[in-house]
């Protein structure tokens, strides 16, 4: 893994940033996409991951949006060099049950946790398949494959990454790129610390190690 690119969306948010430490002390370089909000945020993030020796940069792009990603793709490939491992982590909740949801909250979270995997992996796919290598691993969820009250927003999005997957991982097989979908269960991030907290016990209390994951 040393000196391969690794491009993580959202790696500065909590599961995301362990990515790029994991990912920096294979000896990659990692850069992550930050929207515009999280611009002040950003540079303190870098820091710290730089102080503890990781080679980590980051470029603005708002993953939900085609153009934006284009021009992100390009930057990396500039600054960084072209993109041999990518992560698509970057996503949202908007929780309403479906007899409430406004149609803003759909559009949202199939945008940011969907379609932004099309987007970023649009823009890396053919380098991928000229050089003959490239890892692709989309960030899921255990209710893509379960469900949620409040979810079909977030569940449809994260079932149709693993049906994204695994399509991928049929074109690319023979180009030495593999895709793979991770589902996490319930993460302690500021995502899951957003759930009301009788929903959060309800939830902990059915997993057997009667907490949440770290990331
Ligand atoms: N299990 C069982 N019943 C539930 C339930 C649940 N998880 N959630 C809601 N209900 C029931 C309530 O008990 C209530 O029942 P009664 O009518 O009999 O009282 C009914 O549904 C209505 O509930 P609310 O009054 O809470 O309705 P609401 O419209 O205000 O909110 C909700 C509903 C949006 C689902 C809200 O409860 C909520 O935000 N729940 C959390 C959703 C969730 O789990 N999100 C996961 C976020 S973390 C994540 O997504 C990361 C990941 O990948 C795992």
């Amino acid at each position: 893994m040393t000196n391969r690119v690794a491009l993580v969306t959202g790696g500065n948010g909590g599961i995301g940033t362990e990515v790029c430490r994991s990912l920096g002390a294979m000896g990659c370089t990692v850069v992550t996409t930050c929207i515009d909000a999280q611009k002040e945020d950003i540079a303190s993030w870098q820091q710290q991951l730089e102080s503890e020796g990781h080679h980590v940069g980051w470029v603005e792009c708002d993953v939900s949006n085609f153009e934006s990603c284009a021009s992100m793709a390009e930057k990396v490939r500039a600054e960084y060099g072209p993109v041999d491992i990518l992560v698509n982590l970057a996503g949202i909740t908007r929780d309403g049950f479906a007899h409430k949801m406004e149609k803003d909250a759909w559009d949202a979270v199939i945008n940011v946790n969907l379609n932004s995997a099309f987007n970023v992996t649009r823009q890396v796919i053919e380098g991928m398949r000229e050089r003959g290598f490239g890892r692709i691993v989309n960030i899921s969820s255990v209710n893509g494959q379960t469900g949620q009250f409040g979810q079909t927003n977030y569940s449809a999005a994260k079932a149709g990454l693993h049906g994204f997957s695994m399509a991928l991982a049929k074109e690319g097989a023979r180009k030495g790129i593999t895709a793979n979908t991770v589902s996490p269960g319930y993460v302690d991030t500021s995502m899951t610390a957003a759930m009301p907290q009788e929903v959060r016990d309800q939830i902990i209390a059915q997993v057997p190690a009667g907490r949440m994951a770290r990331p």
